[in-house]
């Protein structure tokens, strides 16, 4: 099984170069995606020289501008579609991309649900891939998402059943070129212990590729939050402090359109906690532009008594966050410091 790192999660050069030197390949959605993986990692040692690109990068958005087809084939790609108008773009614009199929599978329960914006019908899908081979494209194999930060493991089992399925029915209709299964992103971050370990989910995956494929079948995933999010932890400073209806407030000079941006766009909760230690009670923390919107949260349990200056942090920050950064009012992303653990 490979891991292509889901660029969109944090794209800094740093983590590129760190997960590839880890061993780590890449899935990009979109053409500067693809150029910070290729101009990070194209002089860096490479066991396989020949394969470079099938072997480091997949192109995993479903829907493509011609434009980034038309940039994208000379590196004869690997990229996912789920749609008979793909098949005509891809036909016409990257005719040397491989192609991996994108069925829509389970979201059960996940925190970011994707089912409803991509993916074939398990129904469809083998009519798709005979309409990409009647077009003269090569249908490496499948792709699927169980949905962002997935704890119901059951997603993941459904889905390997429904590719088989699909496996099964393409061969059975003559198709047999499909090599390939991409299990996408998906896989739970601890954010708190009610997420089960990895090693239960790895054991039910193993469980059913086994029980459902071939050995020899080429398996890839794109975790994306799972490799980051534990790597990041945002340090904000108070600005300001107000009581307002009673409640402490405080204004840092971070937030939702910043490095808090997860709250808004990826349904993520984080906690604050004070470096500096006194008696707790509910306060609220809001962020630095002028937005109501820009609210990190409403009731945090912090000493009522901290100062301007004083910090606060929130760990396991690393995944769609700093990444979805704006210039909203003027305020800046955050400055990333990399630290070395070793
Ligand atoms: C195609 C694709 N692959 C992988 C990922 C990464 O997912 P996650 O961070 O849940 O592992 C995403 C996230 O949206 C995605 O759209």
């Amino acid at each position: 099984m490979q891991a292509y790192y889901a660029v969109k999660c944090e794209p800094l050069p740093e983590i590129v170069r760190t997960l590839y030197k880890a061993g780590a390949s890449f899935d990009v959605a979109s053409m500067p995606e693809f150029k910070i993986v290729y101009e990070n990692i194209k002089n860096m040692p490479a066991k396989k020289r020949q394969d470079w690109i099938w072997d480091k990068i997949i192109y995993a958005n479903p829907i493509k501008p011609n434009e980034t087809l038309r940039e994208l084939d000379p590196y004869k790609p690997l990229v996912t579609f789920d749609n008979l108008e793909e098949i005509k773009k891809i036909k016409k614009y990257a005719p040397h991309a491989g192609l991996a199929l994108r069925i829509r599978v389970p979201n059960t329960g996940a925190m970011v649900e994707l089912s409803s914006k991509f993916g074939a019908a398990p129904g469809e899908a083998v009519d798709l891939i005979l309409e990409a081979d009647k077009a003269g494209l090569v249908v490496e194999g499948l792709s699927f998402h169980v949905g962002s930060q997935t704890t119901n493991f059951e997603n993941f089992v459904q889905a390997i059943n429904l590719s088989a399925d699909i496996f099964n029915e393409a061969r059975d209709r003559g198709y047999t070129k499909m090599n390939l299964l991409d299990l996408g992103g998906g896989f739970p971050a601890p954010y708190d212990d009610t997420v089960k370990p990895f090693k239960v989910l790895a054991g039910r995956i193993n469980a059913e590729l086994d029980r459902l494929f071939p050995g020899d079948i080429e398996i890839l995933a794109e975790p994306g939050r799972f490799l980051i999010a534990t790597a990041g932890t945002s340090v904000v400073q108070i600005n300001g402090k107000a009581v307002r209806d009673g409640k402490v407030c405080y204004y840092v000079n971070d937030g939702v359109y910043h490095t808090y941006s997860g709250i808004i766009f990826d349904h993520c909760h984080y906690h604050l906690k004070s470096f500096r230690k006194g008696p707790e009670q509910i306060c609220g923390v809001f962020g630095p532009t002028c937005d109501a919107l820009d609210v990190i949260s409403m009731s945090e349990s912090l000493p009522s008594d901290l100062e301007l200056g004083d910090l606060l942090y929130s760990r396991n920050i690393g995944a769609y966050s700093h990444a979805s950064s704006t210039w909203f009012n003027g305020f800046p992303p955050a400055k990333v410091v990399h630290v070395n653990r070793k």
